[in-house]
């Protein structure tokens, strides 16, 4: 008895769905397209190019986190990977779980000799070869990071300097090179570049990255050079290391005002470490192979895409969170972040000056 009563409901619904679409041909060609350009957007997505096994890729930044990790897929993947370390240390290590004859140089990009010297060196493996085929742009230091009112000029320097221009010269550089192989360029980003949050260098200098990843996807195009922006949220590696990271917060509090530290109050220093511990902890992923994936996508893809976030918190998160009004923003940082406790005092001082 039940189950005829269910079927008959079913039939029913069934009814009134086709009754919908007849009367409704609108919906059906509507829903059609969709499908149809869903379809047509994951093949295209899906296609791949050919021969990696004669293209060169440089990699910034491979000592430690995704530009290593990249570093090693590529390599097993066939690509000719020539990555680029800060220290020899690094280099050492990477060859050692890689390969002897993976190739590796010595780059820091804040230094304008050691960049001519590893475009020479890649300049004469690819030879007459054709050019670069990838360039990731993966060097980056997050510290000092805290807030705004405790940072000097230098502080900010000195991630600018690596994260923004550092990239910019080693983009610049490089470019005769990949424009050679109508090549690719993939910069990594931040969801800090599309929401500013936590002072110092680093927001500015993602935020740079994204902008001048921009204009220079729209001017390299007509020389075949594609450009993707990589824009990863919270992952476990060295830039947000808490140990360094608070390491540095020490310097930046212990060299405050007596004045600076009573705004914030003497408790702040140890609450802010507690918040930031537990936010991170809730936050970092420790599978980087979500980042390398999308590194991977924009190199060996034959239509990459302009912009890949990386991990759940961004793609969830904070890349929806951009795109909302600054006051929604605005609110849910403020339940997330630290506040400082001696504001109270410095308004209710305030008021009885008026
Ligand atoms: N982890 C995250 O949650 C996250 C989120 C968004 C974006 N990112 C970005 O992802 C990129 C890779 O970072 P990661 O997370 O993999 O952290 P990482 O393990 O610290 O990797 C950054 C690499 O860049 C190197 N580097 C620092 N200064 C350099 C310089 N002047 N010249 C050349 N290389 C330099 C570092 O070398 P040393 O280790 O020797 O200092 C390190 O190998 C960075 O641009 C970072 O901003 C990371
Ligand atoms: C990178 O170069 C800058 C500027 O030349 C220098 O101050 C810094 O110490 C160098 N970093 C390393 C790890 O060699």
């Amino acid at each position: 008895m039940m189950q005829r009563q269910e079927e008959a409901q079913e039939e029913d619904l069934f009814d009134r769905f086709k009754e919908i679409l007849t009367i409704n041909p609108a919906l059906i060609g509507s829903l059609t397209s969709i499908a149809f350009i869903i379809i047509c957007w994951v093949i295209r997505d899906s296609l791949k190019v050919k021969d990696v096994c004669e293209k060169h890729v440089f990699i910034t930044g491979c000592d430690t986190g995704f530009g290593n990790l990249l570093a090693q897929r590529l390599y097993r993947k066939g690509f000719i990977v020539i990555a680029a370390c800060l220290t020899e240390k690094g280099s050492q290590e990477l060859k050692a779980c890689t390969s002897s004859s993976l190739r590796t140089v010595i780059l820091n990009v804040t230094n304008p000799r050691s960049i001519d010297n590893a475009v020479a060196y890649v300049a004469t493996e690819t030879g007459n070869k054709g050019g670069l085929f990838g360039l990731v742009n993966n060097a980056g230091r997050a510290i000092p990071i805290g807030p705004t009112d405790w940072m000097d000029i230098e502080d900010f320097h000195r991630v600018l300097d690596v994260n923004l221009i550092g990239l910019i010269e080693v983009t610049l550089k490089f470019l005769p090179l990949i424009k050679k192989a109508r090549g690719r360029i993939v910069n990594v980003a931040s969801v800090m570049g599309r929401l500013a949050f936590g002072g110092g260098g680093y927001c500015l200098s993602k935020c740079g990255v994204e902008s001048f990843s921009d204009s220079l996807r729209r001017d390299m195009q007509y020389f075949g050079v594609k450009v993707s922006i990589i824009e990863p949220g919270f992952f476990k590696t060295g830039v947000t290391s808490l140990e360094i990271i608070e390491k540095d917060l020490n310097r930046l509090w212990n060299r405050l005002t007596p004045e600076v530290k009573h705004l914030y109050g003497e408790k702040y220093f140890e609450k802010y470490l507690k918040v930031q511990r537990l936010s991170m902890n809730t936050f970092c992923d420790s599978d980087i192979s979500k980042v390398t994936n999308c590194m991977e996508h924009a190199l060996t893809a034959r239509y990459p895409r302009t912009r890949y976030g990386a991990g759940w918190d961004a793609k969830f998160f904070w890349l929806p969170l951009s795109y909302a009004p600054a006051i929604l923003a605005d609110v849910m940082l403020k339940l997330i972040l630290p506040r400082p406790l001696g504001y109270k005092r410095v308004l209710s001082k305030n008021q009885v000056d008026v």
